[in-house]
Order: structure tokens, then C-alpha cells, then sequence
């Protein structure tokens, strides 16, 4: 029998920068792997319909109690649990906060993460981590897996909409999967924020970034766009300023034609995980309600898409669509994120820091009080 000793390990954000949680060639495959398992269904998430991204703190827009936070745009907690299978095997829940004053009021980042892991047959707690990094790594890893698998192989260009830190982590990813890539532009509301960003992703990706005036500069003509801004503002991407056969890969928010919907090739990162969004926004009073991408599903539910033409990520990985990424039909990658790419990452940087001794060991209990 194994011991009921119970002790897990706590790693520190240095003991994941030990751990390799910044290799983005590395999160970029181990992403790739995750997908092909959520292509052949091998994972389970939390909520009724298995598929549900998390569980939402939503805040009320006017709180009736002093010190209640009020909701917003990037103003939430979010809980999200999730199982992934094949060599993995294990269970994760990424708990974090976000306030998008955090920088400029507190010093802090917008949002703050942790992850824990457990062992899926026992519930043991494996580990609990710092996750920024994670999160961020993992969020762009996937735009860099959707430009594996959905750019020309002769793409140039990358247009970058927003130059805070997951345009950066996206771009380091676009730019180690794409290696034709030759330029990269950025817009940002934020001078500065976009000459820091051209300063930092110049030195570190050894390639062309330069700053642009206009949001559609940094749209039109590129082979590949992403976009990840915060706030309000939801920014359209006209159909006619993007180029055929490009891509964009989207991590935030973006407003798009009915048109380019109607012909491009739609990838969501999960499409079960979007109608559950659906299904659970719905619930929310109509004045509060955000479902993403809600323009596509109104499309499906009138015929003009269908939904056998949307093909998930997970799919492509996985080998089981039909694509051809080098055509002139335009592609649109729809990321919302998914706790499948934190726990693929997770487990991979807790095998690490078991493998170097890194971190803390937390005991939980020598005897657990009841069995
Ligand atoms: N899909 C996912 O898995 C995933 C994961 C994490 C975060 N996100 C989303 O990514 C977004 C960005 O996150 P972050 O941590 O980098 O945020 P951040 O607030 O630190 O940085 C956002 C940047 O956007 C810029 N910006 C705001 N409005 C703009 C506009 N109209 N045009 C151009 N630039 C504008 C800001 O100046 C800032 O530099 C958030 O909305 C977040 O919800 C998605």
C-alpha cells in the first residue's frame, strides 16, 4: 500500500522560470499534443456539458456592499477545472483574478494565477504553482499552434494588434512556429507600451518589429494578424483589408464581417467549449450578457454556416480535417483558452522541478485525521 503520507510541492515563479515554463518551441509542442487529445476526446472539463471553460465570479455591475468589487470588462474570478488523458492522466484546476487596473494602480499584472494538479485516480495534490507565466505561455503557444497548422508556409507579415504582455507571448509563439516570417508590426493605443514592445520583441526574436500608427496598418496586407487588447473595446477587422489566404488568430476579442465568416475556414480552439458558452450566457440577465462569438452561432443557427464546416483545433492537430492551410481562403482562429493547455504545461513543468529538485515540499499531513 502507499504511504497516507500526504505532501505536495509549491513552486515559486523562479522555480518556474527553473523549470523551462518560458520554452516556448517546447509549450508549443507539448500544446500540440494536448489539442490532438481534444481532437480524438480524450479530456474532460467541468460544468454539465464536460465542456464548460469555467466558473465565472461575476461580480454585479452596481454592488448593494461596500468592498464588493464591481463587474466590468477584465474585472473577474475564474475557476477552471479539467481532466487531460493520454500520458498525462491528471486532473487541474487555474484559479485566478483579473483587474485591469491592476498596472497602473497597484504595480501589479492584470491578472493573477495559480494552478494546482492532482493525481486523477487518488486526488493526491501533486503540486500548486505560480502561474502567470504558465497562462501566458500557454495562451500564445496555441496562437503559435493554430499558425503551425493554419499559415501559408510562405507567410511574411504579422500583424500584431496590442502590444501588452499575451500579444508578446503570442508573438514570441507565431514567430518560432513560422520561421519564413520576415516582418512584424504593432499597434497599440499606448505609445509607449508599443515602443517597449518593438524594443523587447526585436532583441529577443532577432527579427523586424516596428511600431504603426493605425489599427488597420497593422491589418492590412499581413499574412498573419492576432490580436489581444483589453478593456472595452472590441475592434472590426473588415474583410477587405485582409489578405486572401491569410490568418487570424485571435486570443481576445475582434468584431468580423458576416462575409468572411461565410468564407473563410472557421477553427475554434473547441467548438463544444463555444456552444457551452452560449448555453451558460443565456442564463445571465440580458443587460450582462457576453457570449463570445456570438455573430457565428447566430449564423449556425440560421443555416448560413454549419456547423460540420467548423473545425476545431483539436481536429487539425489531431489529423482528422479537412484544410488546406496553403489556399487563398482566409482562416479565423478563435481562442478562449481552455485549462487542457494549462495542465499539459503544468504537468510537464512539475516533472521538471521533480527531475532538478526545484521548489518547495508542502506537507499536507504525516496521517490524515479521518480515512
Ligand atoms: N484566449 C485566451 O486564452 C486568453 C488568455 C489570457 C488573456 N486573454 C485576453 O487577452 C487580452 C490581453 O491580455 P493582457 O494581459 O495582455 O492585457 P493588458 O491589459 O496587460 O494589455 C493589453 C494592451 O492592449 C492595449 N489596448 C487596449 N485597447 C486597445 C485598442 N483599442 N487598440 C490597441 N491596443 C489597445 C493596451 O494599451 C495594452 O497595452 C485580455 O482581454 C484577456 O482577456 C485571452
Amino acid at each position: 500500500m502507499s504511504s497516507s503520507r500526504l505532501v505536495m510541492k509549491f513552486l515559486s515563479q523562479k522555480d518556474m522560470i527553473d523549470a523551462g515554463v518560458t520554452d516556448m518551441p517546447h509549450c508549443i509542442d507539448m500544446m500540440d499534443e494536448a489539442f490532438t487529445l481534444l481532437g480524438k476526446g480524450d479530456y474532460v472539463m467541468g460544468g454539465s456539458t464536460r465542456n464548460s471553460h469555467g466558473q465565472r465570479v461575476w461580480f454585479p455591475k452596481e454592488p448593494q456592499f461596500e468592498g464588493m468589487p464591481k463587474g466590468g470588462p477584465d474585472q473577474r474570478f475564474m475557476s477552471l477545472p479539467g481532466y487531460l488523458g493520454g500520458r498525462f492522466k491528471v486532473c487541474g484546476n487555474k484559479w485566478y483574478g483579473s483587474n485591469v487596473n491592476n498596472p497602473k494602480k497597484h504595480g501589479l499584472p492584470r491578472s493573477i494565477l495559480m494552478m494546482t494538479l492532482n493525481d486523477a485516480e487518488t486526488a493526491r495534490p501533486l503540486a500548486v504553482m505560480e502561474s502567470n507565466i504558465l497562462s501566458g505561455m500557454r495562451t500564445g503557444a496555441v496562437v503559435g499552434l493554430s499558425a503551425r497548422y493554419l499559415a501559408r508556409d510562405d507567410s511574411e507579415t504579422l500583424g500584431v494588434i496590442a502590444a501588452g504582455p499575451i500579444s508578446k507571448f503570442c508573438t514570441t509563439a507565431i514567430v518560432n512556429a513560422l520561421p519564413s516570417l520576415k516582418k512584424v508590426v504593432v499597434f497599440d493605443i499606448n505609445e509607449e507600451a508599443s515602443r517597449k514592445f518593438c524594443k523587447e520583441m526585436s532583441e529577443k526574436l532577432n527579427i523586424d518589429v516596428s511600431p504603426v500608427n493605425r489599427f488597420e496598418d497593422a491589418v492590412i496586407g499581413q499574412d498573419v494578424i492576432t490580436s489581444a487588447i483589453s478593456g472595452d473595446h472590441t475592434p472590426l477587422f473588415e474583410d477587405k483589408w485582409l489578405k486572401e489566404g491569410s490568418l487570424l488568430t485571435l486570443p481576445g476579442r475582434a468584431n468580423v464581417e458576416n462575409d468572411f465568416l461565410m468564407d473563410a475556414y472557421i477553427v475554434p480552439d473547441s467548438w463544444e467549449m463555444q456552444k457551452t458558452y452560449k448555453i451558460e450566457g443565456l442564463m445571465l440577465p440580458e443587460d450582462e450578457r457576453a457570449i463570445p462569438h456570438i455573430q457565428l452561432h447566430n449564423l449556425v443557427d440560421s443555416g448560413e454556416i454549419k456547423e460540420s464546416d467548423i473545425q476545431d483545433l483539436g481536429k487539425v492537430a489531431a489529423g482528422m480535417a479537412n484544410l488546406d492551410k496553403n489556399s487563398a481562403k482566409k482562416k479565423y482562429f478563435i481562442s478562449n483558452g481552455m485549462i487542457l493547455q494549462d495542465i499539459a504545461w503544468a504537468m510537464t513543468m512539475y516533472e521538471s522541478a521533480v527531475e532538478k529538485g526545484l521548489g518547495q515540499d508542502l506537507v499536507m499531513w504525516e496521517q490524515p485525521y479521518l480515512v
